[in-house]
């Protein structure tokens, strides 16, 4: 169903004690919010935010995981492992991940499936670089990223996906998509969704948008039709700083 999401990625920031003062934080903030919130702290600290968060309404969901059930892959973490501390969203698909870990779409396709079985929620993350921005290919890129990883699935499947579209040349360089330019995305994701899977499908999936989303932005981005949330990096690890974005809803 669609909803207002604000989702914190604290990426590989926090350690402990640090996370253990975020999340105290974080409880302190009793305001009811108008969207669902969550945080995505790092693999070590995920049972113990877990714990700290059972009674509030904040989330505790994955950054990552890997596909395989378990078995010889040294380093990684299954959806069986994810959901057997309690967590039940993960986050796939990450620019980072994409980058720097080589994840490819096909790649992605078997983790979405992998969580799906495990009726895991997913936020899916995809966004183009500045150089598809600048040479008019940012569609073409971002339609390219949503039918190969998520396009063999059947319509009743969306109802545990979550889009993210996040421009890679947004994201940590304190340069937003203009309001206009996130809006004209979102509506055209949805409509990529309509033209596959029928309207209803399109109009009950939440597209949040990521990429230097702060405080002073979020209302004018929040307020857009089609956007229906964020994906909250840098501005996330400070409480007040996210739930001042939590309230932009
Ligand atoms: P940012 O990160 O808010 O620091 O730009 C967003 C993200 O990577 O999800």
């Amino acid at each position: 169903m669609r909803k207002n999401i604000v989702a914190g990625n604290w990426k590989m920031n926090n350690d402990l004690a640090q996370t253990e003062a975020l999340l105290s934080n974080l409880k302190k903030q009793t305001k009811t919010s108008n969207a669902e919130v969550m945080v995505a702290p790092t693999f070590t600290n995920l049972y113990h935010a877990f714990e700290a968060l059972r009674t509030t309404n904040i989330e505790v969901v994955a950054q990552n995981m890997h596909f395989a059930e378990n078995g010889a892959y040294t380093g990684e973490i299954s959806a069986a492992m994810l959901k057997s501390i309690g967590i039940q969203t993960v986050i796939l698909g990450h620019s980072e991940r994409r980058e720097y870990f080589n994840e490819t779409n096909p790649i992605l396709a078997k983790k979405v499936n992998a969580a799906l079985e495990k009726n895991m929620r997913i936020i899916f993350c995809f966004g183009e670089e500045l150089s598809h921005r600048k040479s008019g290919n940012h569609e073409k890129i971002v339609e390219d990223q949503i039918k190969n990883a998520l396009f063999h699935l059947k319509a009743p499947a969306f109802k545990n996906i979550i889009l993210a579209y996040e421009p890679v040349w947004a994201i940590g360089t304190g340069e937003t998509a203009s309001p206009d330019q996130a809006q004209q995305m979102h509506a055209f994701i949805r409509k990529t969704l309509a033209n596959q899977y029928g309207q209803e499908t399109a109009n009950n999936t939440s597209i949040l948008y990521g990429g230097s989303v702060k405080p002073d932005n979020a209302q004018e981005i929040f307020s857009k039709p089609d956007v229906d949330g964020g994906l909250i990096g840098g501005a996330s690890l400070n409480a007040n700083h996210f739930f001042e974005i939590v309230n932009a809803f």
